[in-house]
């Protein structure tokens, strides 16, 4: 039987980030400029719908200091481990099998405030990233923290060579548009390949007569796209039942309802899917980088072996 230790204060494998990844075919990160615009809810709804097309799915929360994932997937209370056979962090296994990591797992409680400097935080997202042990995947997908700043940088050059797309996350306003092409900039300048826009909120869905509202007007995660030269994923519409299925941490149980909002986040799936095709397919190589030593995942003020 294997043996788990609480990964708090827990002495993680050195590992390297060829290693961590090596078996995981597609990897996706999600990106926006601007914070509050539904980049988790798109970051956890793609993991969900690629799992519900019958994908192996992963989901690294990079938001260190605004974890949702675990929380929108009903994993609140969930704890990280180090498997002590191979000193490896051992992923959360969530609905529909998706496993998650996020930093939320090695924190006392919901409420407790990452106020890491930037060192620090940079550091526990790169042991994050070569700790894990995410098994074989066909999808890996990376929510990163809002903007272009210290932190989403850090875990996009972490995983700098091994991203295969950027979905970059938009609301249809005027303010939104102009940060939309600075996260497009972020991800070329970074090498990563722009896999689309998605417009979040794109209408409103009333749910007293079921129809359809262009609230902010029509088309502009489209033409953004098209201004910027890059694909268009598709529209989600703002959802009130939406959004009371991710407060009770069941997104997994709303995108399988038969509604016109789980329709349209199973479409940016099928486009994602079609897009990444080959990727998909692929027989997985084994890495062949050496191990590095990295060091631990631990809290500011906390003592060595503390649980
Ligand atoms: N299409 C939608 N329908 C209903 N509610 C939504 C929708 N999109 C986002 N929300 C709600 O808006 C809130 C913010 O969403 P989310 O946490 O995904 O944003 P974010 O861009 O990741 O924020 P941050 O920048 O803080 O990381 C959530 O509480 C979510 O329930
Ligand atoms: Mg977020």
């Amino acid at each position: 039987m294997s043996v788990r230790v609480n990964i708090r204060g827990q002495a993680a494998a050195p590992g390297s980030l060829a290693d961590a990844l090596k078996d995981v075919k597609l990897k996706l990160v999600t990106i926006s400029g601007k914070g509050g615009v539904g980049k988790s809810l798109v970051s956890t709804s793609i993991a969900v719908g690629f799992a519900m097309r019958g994908y192996k799915v992963g989901v690294l929360d990079g938001d260190v200091y605004g974890p949702t994932v675990p929380k929108m997937l009903g994993l609140s209370d969930m704890t990280l481990y180090v498997e002590q056979k191979t000193g490896k962090i051992v992923p959360v296994t969530g609905p529909l099998g998706i496993k998650v990591v996020s930093i939320e797992f090695a924190l006392p409680s919901d409420d407790t405030a990452v106020i890491w400097r930037a060192p620090l935080v940079n550091q526990a997202l790169r042991d994050f990233v070569a700790q894990v042990d995410w098994g074989p995947l066909d999808v890996l997908v990376v929510d990163l923290p809002p903007g272009t700043g210290d932190a989403p940088l850090t875990i996009a050059q972490s995983l700098q060579g091994g991203l295969d797309g950027s979905v970059v996350v938009t609301i249809p306003t005027e303010i939104s548009r102009r940060i939309v092409l600075k996260s497009i900039d972020f991800s070329r300048k970074l090498n990563i390949r722009v896999a689309g826009v998605v417009e979040n909120m794109c209408c409103f869905m009333c749910p007293g007569d079921g129809k359809v509202y262009y609230i902010f007007g029509r088309d502009a995660g489209k033409r953004i796209a098209e201004a910027a030269g890059v694909p268009f994923l598709g529209g989600i519409p703002m959802d009130p039942e939406f959004s009371q299925y991710l407060d009770a941490g069941r997104l997994h149980e709303f995108l399988a309802k038969d509604n016109e909002t789980a329709k349209a986040v199973l479409s940016i799936v099928d486009k994602l899917a079609e897009m990444y095709r080959d990727k998909l397919t692929q027989q997985v190589q084994p890495g062949r980088e050496k191990p590095r030593r990295i060091s631990l995942l631990k809290l500011p003020g906390e003592e060595e072996g503390e649980s």
